[in-house]
């Protein structure tokens, strides 16, 4: 009788056990044992049609010449962030003081936090693809709108931009990215999920050089985890973040999806998404330079109008 009653006990508590199961990637879905939810049933908005990551076809992105330069505020100032382990990757806590502009979106966007995607194939661990090739991860740094007083409240929550991620592919290389060093030091120290620990660095020091940032891909799109909401104007960098193969693959060996540590956290990429009736642009000269500084070009043309006027 008493073991009835505890089977019943167990029977019962089953339907919670289920209702409360995590969303989690396919490779954790696929894990002996498993309970929680890989992609194919995220619930929120993620069967939607707006969604991310997409295949990005860079010959077809149409030339949007609002897409000019970004300005970023503090992201050159050197500071002691909190790193977690968040049981889906590893976050970077930014802090009040890290703002972006211009890039056109339609107003500043303060940062909240970055995070990666990765896998141990390095053509399998970003989330976006260009003409179809996947790179080694995937770096995203998300930006919440800064709120203008005059806007209403509902229109706020409506509006599909109210976050801003800005995406970095990346690429292994044979060299040492020592701009990476504190992150994947700060690994070691997190291997359990909601774990934390502190790194110091400057945000610029992941990042590929500044002046390499002008090129990028815009189109409007999804959170790539639940409840994937609709609402993130999306910029994917041309220009690559390089890392040492081995840095990469520390992020697949330190780092656990699990307390027992037994399921090493890797492949925490969302598989593509459609893309739809979306269109995809770029900014100008994306993937090509100027053959000529750009006063080379202006010059004549300035002379040609002058020497009009003139007449
Ligand atoms: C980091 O972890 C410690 C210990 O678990 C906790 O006390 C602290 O609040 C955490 N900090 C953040 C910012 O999450
Ligand atoms: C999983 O983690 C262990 C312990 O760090 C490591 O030796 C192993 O290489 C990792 N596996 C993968 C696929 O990275
Ligand atoms: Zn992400």
């Amino acid at each position: 009788m008493r073991l009835l009653l505890a089977l019943l006990a167990l029977g019962a508590a089953r339907p919670v056990a289920c209702a409360e199961s995590h969303w989690c990637y396919d490779i954790q879905a696929e894990a002996p044992n498993s309970v929680c939810e890989g992609p194919d049933k995220w619930g929120g908005d993620c069967q939607k049609e707006q969604q991310s990551p997409i295949n990005i076809v860079t010959t077809k992105a149409e030339v949007d010449h609002n897409l000019g330069p970004f300005s970023f505020f503090g992201y050159d100032g050197k500071n002691t962030w909190t790193v977690q382990n968040n049981g889906h990757s590893v976050m970077v806590l930014l802090g009040d003081n890290v703002m972006i502009a211009g890039g056109g979106l339609a107003a500043q966007y303060r940062a909240k936090q970055l995070h990666l995607h990765w896998s141990v194939e390095l053509d399998r661990g970003s989330e976006h693809s260009l003409d179809g090739d996947r790179f080694a991860m995937e770096l995203h740094v998300v930006h919440e709108k800064e709120k203008q007083t005059s806007r209403n409240q509902k229109e706020a929550q409506d509006s599909n931009d109210e976050i801003a991620v800005l995406a970095f592919l990346v690429e292994d290389g044979s060299e040492e990215n020592e701009g990476f060093r504190p992150l994947v030091e700060a690994l070691s120290k997190i291997p359990q999920p909601n774990t934390n620990t502190t790194m110091s660095a400057s945000l610029l020091d992941l990042l590929p050089k500044k002046e390499k940032l002008r090129h990028y891909f815009r189109y409007l799109g999804s959170l790539t985890t639940p409840n994937c909401d609709e609402k993130v104007v999306w910029t994917v960098f041309e220009e690559p973040i390089r890392l040492h193969r081995d840095q990469i693959l520390a992020f697949s060996q330190k780092l656990f999806y699990d307390n027992q540590q037994k399921l090493n956290m890797t492949d925490n990429v969302r598989p593509l998404q459609r893309r739809g009736k979306r269109p995809v642009f770029k900014s100008q000269a994306a993937g090509l330079l100027l053959p000529l500084p750009l006063p080379a070009l202006l010059a004549p043309t300035l002379a040609g109008l002058a020497a009009a006027f003139l007449h």
